[in-house]
């Protein structure tokens, strides 16, 4: 459920006609709803009440702070994977103390950064950041809380590059080793031991491999109490698909019944990382017809946004739903809808089944809300487009367009070059 509807053959965002905030900001920008996302929020959130929980977003789906305030405001907290993110987490208000930090690769000077800011919990994942962090927190005169982010070895049935739990993957400690950490980790003066972690992977759209990494660390949580290690957290990172195109995935209250039911009765406080989810559906790109030719049987229909602005069709070969935000009349024609960049692996759509829009059209890349904006780069020169956020019958610009002067923001030319 989302807040982009047509009314009389129009888009709108919640009480917005997208067009009018396309005549104001120029294309292309991507657009949030308010209620979207507070709704994913809660719906989310509630369908954990009656457990111990913090849901934490994964920021690394969608990081503008106005998002951020928003769910911070909604009681959430953050997952994040790096310094500039846990920057920016605190600069929009979220309490560190509802901050947990994963991530293979963490810095010394991000781990000093997280350490200082006390942070509610780092997710490690290798037995020499576990030293790293502990030399760290004793040079800080600090205690760091921490979980071992195990790797179940379960699969999850989703897109290889966003699979993370199986034990080719680079993520976690293997879940068979893991108590051998626990007991270096208990054993160093300035770590608290308080967690375990997992995150098996994105966008998947069954239960069952969430079950199944659940029961296996369930299991581990067991072997540590009898090794005198007491867990308090539990965190089962994120990972709960999207509609995109004709999945279907569990709903968030299914899903939150199958790991109640699994968990079962437990003291254990939850943490919950959902990214996806909660933003995905709640935003859209909207781009411009620039050109339309054809080749042969081919279509093209040359938009103004490309795989810098939206990246997941070339990367994964993801789909997203295209539509033109005015909708009278056309006939509907197969074409591929595709950047200016330069790469024919920039396409927003392949052999799609569209409108024929034309010149000057509106168009709505649907589900950009997760891996948008946040994996959006300037390759080719191309400044960073501009976000948008509607709420009931205004909007607001969240994020400025970039312009060409930021593109050379810090680069310098040398005087043995000059
Ligand atoms: C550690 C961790 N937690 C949470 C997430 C969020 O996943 P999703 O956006 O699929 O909910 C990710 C993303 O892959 C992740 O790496």
């Amino acid at each position: 459920m989302h807040n982009f509807q047509y009314r009389n053959n129009e888009l709108f965002c919640e009480d917005v006609p997208v067009a009018d905030i396309a005549r104001e900001v120029k294309t292309p920008f991507y657009l949030y709803s308010y209620e979207t996302l507070k709704r994913h929020f809660r719906a989310f959130d509630d369908s954990f009440k009656g457990i111990e929980h913090l849901t934490c977003f994964s920021m690394k789906s969608n990081s503008n702070m106005a998002v951020l305030r928003l769910f911070a405001n909604e009681g959430g907290g953050v997952d994040i994977v790096s310094g500039g993110e846990l920057y920016r987490a605190m600069k929009a208000g979220v309490a560190p103390g509802k901050i947990v930090y994963s991530g293979v690769g963490k810095t010394v000077e991000e781990l000093e950064y997280a350490v200082s800011s006390d942070i509610l919990m780092f997710n490690s994942e290798s037995g020499q950041e576990l030293i790293t962090l502990n030399d760290t927190a004793k040079r800080l005169n600090r205690k760091a809380r921490v979980s071992i982010r195990v790797n179940p070895d379960v699969d999850p049935q989703t897109h290889p590059y966003i699979s993370t739990g199986l034990r080719e993957n680079k993520f976690g400690i293997d879940i068979k080793k893991s108590l051998e950490e626990y007991r270096v980790a208990a054993g160093l003066g300035n770590l608290v031991v308080t967690g375990v972690s997992c995150h098996i992977g994105s966008q998947l759209t069954r239960v069952s491999p969430f079950v199944e990494s659940i029961r296996k660390v369930k299991e581990l949580i067991g072997r540590l109490k009898d090794a005198g290690i007491h867990i308090r957290y539990l965190d089962i990172g994120g990972g709960l698909g999207i509609t995109y195109n004709e999945e279907k995935p569990p709903l968030p209250a299914e899903y939150a019944a199958a790991i109640k039911e699994e968990i079962g009765k437990t003291d254990l406080t939850l943490i919950l990382e959902p990214g996806r989810v909660l933003v995905g559906n709640a935003c859209i790109l909207v781009a411009k017809v620039l050109y339309t030719k054809s080749s042969g049987d081919k279509n093209f229909i040359i938009v103004d946004a490309a795989m810098n602005d939206l990246m997941r069709p070339s990367l994964y070969g993801s789909f997203h739903g295209i539509q033109a935000v005015n909708t009278t009349g056309r006939k509907r024609i197969r074409a591929d809808i595709v950047g200016p960049i330069c790469e024919s692996g920039d396409f927003l759509a392949k052999d799609r089944d569209v409108e024929a829009l034309a010149q000057g059209d509106l168009l709505a890349v649907m589900s950009a809300g997760a891996y948008g904006f946040s994996m959006s780069s300037t390759y080719n020169s191309r400044p960073r487009v501009a976000e948008v956020m509607a709420k009931g019958d205004s909007y607001r610009v969240i994020r400025k367009r970039e312009t060409c002067e930021d593109l050379v923001k810090g680069e310098e030319i040398p005087e043995f070059i000059a």
